[in-house]
C-alpha cells in the first residue's frame, strides 16, 4: 500500500472515493454524530444524519456508510468512516480505524482512495503522531502471507492519499506518515519471517534474509556458522542444534546512530526456526505452530531494522541465536549436560526447554560487550500463555529499570505489557543436581518466572536487563485488534522496542 500526503484535491483517473471520518457523542440515551475538523461536502450532512437516525450508521470505530455518486466534485463516491466516541479518541483509535478501513477497502475492492486527514486528526493534539498512528493502522492491516498460494492472484496495491490542505499541518503529517510507514514495513517484514514455514526459513535462510534486508540501512550484519559457534563455545546453541540436519547460525546486527562512544542497547531474540521439543517431543496437535518459535529473533531483527531506517540517534546491537530443535539421531538427550559460553553448566532435563539454552550463550556473549542495557524477546514458555493469554507480553527483570522503560514505551505504542515477578525463589528452583543449573524447575508452577530466573544467570549483574516472554502475543494473538492479523505472526514488541531505544537514558 502506498500512502502519500497531498495538499490539493486533484481529480484522479478512474473511480475515486473520499473517506471522511466521523465521531459520535452520547447524551443520555441519545447519540449524535459529527464530522470534526472539516466541512461535510455538499448536502451530505443531511444524508449522514438521516442514515444515523434510521439506525444505518452508528459511527462506532470501524463502522461505515458508503454513498455512491455523491459528495465533493473531485470524487465519485464518499465513504463515511466511524472513529467512535468523541470523548475517548486517542492515537490507538486512529490505528484501529486505519486497520478497519483497509479491510473495508479490500472487501469493496477500492484501490484508489483519498482520506480527509483533518477529519481524523482534529481531536488529537499532535498531528504528526496522529498521522503516524493512522498510517501504522493502514500499513499493518494491509499485510498477508501469500508466498505459497498459486490458485489466487495477489491483491493489487492500494494507493491512499492523506489530504491535508494546511501547509503547516502537512509538514507534520508527512513526517508522521514516513515514521508510520517505516515502522510498519519493519513489523511486516518480521511477520513475513515468522509466517514463513520452517523449510523456507531455516537458520541459514533466516541469516540470508537479514543480510538482504539490512542492505543500505547502515546496519553491519555478521553471521557465524557452526565452526565459529563451536570456536566461541556456545554449548547451549550447539547442544540444541545436535538433533537437526540444519546448521545453527548466530546473527549479529550492529547499528551506530549515536557515534562510537555511546554504549549500545543489546537486543537478544530466540530464533528457533522450528521446535518439535527434541527427544522430549511435543504432542502433534498444533506442533505446526512451532515455526513461530523464532518470533523473538524476528522481532529483534524488525526492531533493529526500524531503528536504522528511522535513523534514530541511538546505538543498538541485535543478537539472534538460531537453530531447529529436532529429535535426530545425534539429538541432545534428557540428562545430558551442556557447558555455556560463560562456563556455567546445566542438566538438560527436558529438551523442550531449549529456548533458554540458546539464549544463555547469546546473553552471556552480549554481557561481555558491556552494553548499556540488554532486552531479550522469546516465545519462551507455554506458562506465559496460561498466565496472560494473547493480549499482554510478560516482562521480567532483576530490577525494575528496564521493565519500567518498556512499560513507559508501551504507553506511546499502545502495545500491552505486564510486569511479572522474578525473585530468589525462582532462582533456587533452577539449581542443578549434577551441574550448576537445571533447565526445568524442580517445582511446578511459575514456569515463566523460573525460565526468566534461568536467563538471569547469563546477564552480568551490572547490566540492566529485561526479558520479554512473547509466547502468547507473537502469533494468532488478535481476535481483538483490527490492524493485527487474526492468524499469523504479529511483530509483537517491535514498535515498543524502537520507542524504548529512543527514550532510554
Ligand atoms: N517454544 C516453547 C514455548 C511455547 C509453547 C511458546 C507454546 C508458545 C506456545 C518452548 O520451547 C517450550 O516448549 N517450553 C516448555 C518449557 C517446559 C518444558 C519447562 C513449555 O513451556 O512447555
Ligand atoms: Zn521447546
Ligand atoms: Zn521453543
Amino acid at each position: 500500500m502506498k500512502i502519500t500526503v497531498e495538499n490539493q484535491p486533484k481529480k484522479l483517473a478512474g473511480h475515486t472515493t473520499l473517506v471522511i471520518f466521523t465521531t459520535k457523542t452520547n447524551k443520555g440515551k441519545k447519540s449524535t454524530i459529527a464530522v470534526a475538523g472539516t466541512s461535510c461536502p455538499n448536502d451530505l450532512e443531511g444524508e449522514l444524519q438521516k442514515a444515523h437516525s434510521e439506525g444505518l450508521y452508528t459511527s462506532n470505530n470501524g463502522s461505515s456508510l458508503y454513498l455512491r455518486n455523491q459528495g465533493a466534485k473531485e470524487y465519485d463516491h464518499t465513504l463515511f468512516f466511524g472513529l467512535g466516541d468523541e470523548k475517548s479518541i486517542n492515537y490507538e483509535t486512529l490505528r484501529s480505524a486505519g486497520g478497519h478501513l483497509v479491510k473495508q477497502l479490500r472487501a469493496s475492492q477500492i484501490l484508489k482512495v483519498d482520506i480527509d486527514l483533518a477529519s481524523a486528526t482534529a481531536l488529537l493534539k499532535d498531528i504528526e503522531l496522529a498521522t503516524q498512528a493512522l498510517t501504522e493502522g493502514l500499513q499493518l492491516a494491509d499485510y498477508s502471507f501469500d508466498d505459497h498460494k498459486t490458485l489466487s492472484t495477489p491483491d493489487k496495491p492500494i494507493a491512499a492519499r492523506l489530504m491535508c490542505t494546511d501547509a503547516k499541518l502537512s509538514k507534520a503529517a508527512k513526517a508522521g506518515n514516513k515514521t508510520g510507514t517505516l515502522l510498519a514495513e519493519a513489523v511486516n517484514f518480521s511477520k513475513w519471517l515468522g509466517d514463513s514455514p520452517g523449510n523456507t526459513m531455516s537458520p541459514d535462510l533466516l541469516a540470508k534474509a537479514v543480510v538482504k534486508e539490512a542492505k543500505g540501512t547502515g546496519i553491519k550484519v555478521t553471521v557465524w556458522n557452526k565452526a565459529r559457534i563451536e570456536k566461541e563455545k556456545f554449548g547451549g546453541l550447539l547442544g540444541v542444534a545436535q538433533g537437526s540436519a540444519q546448521e545453527p547460525r548466530f546473527i549479529i546486527m550492529e547499528y551506530n546512530g549515536a557515534g562510537p562512544k555511546k554504549k549500545p542497547i543489546a537486543f537478544v531474540g530466540k530464533g528457533l526456526t522450528f521446535d518439535c521439543g527434541g527427544i522430549s517431543i511435543k504432542p502433534s496437535s498444533k506442533m505446526e505452530e512451532m515455526k513461530y518459535d523464532m518470533c523473538g529473533g524476528a522481532n529483534v531483527i524488525g526492531a533493529v531494522l526500524a531503528i536504522a531506517k528511522l535513523k534514530l540517534k541511538v546505538n543498538v546491537i541485535g543478537y539472534i541465536p538460531s537453530t531447529e530443535n529436532l529429535a535426530g539421531p545425534a539429538a541432545i538427550k534428557p540428562g545430558d549436560v551442556v557447558t555455556f559460553r560463560n562456563g556455567k553448566t546445566c542438566n538438560v532435563d527436558n529438551t523442550d526447554a531449549e529456548g533458554r539454552l540458546i539464549l544463555a550463550d547469546a546473553l552471556a556473549y552480549a554481557s561481555e560487550k558491556k552494553p548499556a542495557a540488554i532486552i531479550d524477546a522469546a516465545t519462551l514458555t507455554g506458562a506465559m500463555v496460561v498466565a496472560l493469554g494473547n493480549s499482554y507480553t510478560g516482562v521480567f527483570g532483576r530490577t525494575d529499570q528496564i521493565p519500567q522503560l518498556l512499560l513507559e514505551a508501551s504507553k506511546h505504542t499502545d502495545e500491552k505489557v505486564w510486569q511479572m515477578p522474578l525473585c530468589e525463589h525462582h532462582l533456587d528452583d533452577m539449581k542443578g543436581t549434577y551441574s550448576d543449573l537445571r533447565n526445568i524447575s524442580s517445582f511446578s508452577g511459575a514456569g515463566s518466572s523460573t525460565a526468566a530466573a534461568f536467563l538471569s544467570h547469563f546477564v552480568d549483574e551490572s547490566i540492566p536487563w529485561a526479558h520479554c516472554d512473547i509466547a502468547g502475543t507473537a502469533w494468532n494473538a488478535s481476535n481483538r485488534l483490527s490492524y493485527v492479523p487474526k492468524v499469523g505472526a504479529t511483530g509483537a514488541m517491535i514498535r515498543t522496542f524502537v520507542k524504548a531505544a529512543e527514550i532510554f537514558k
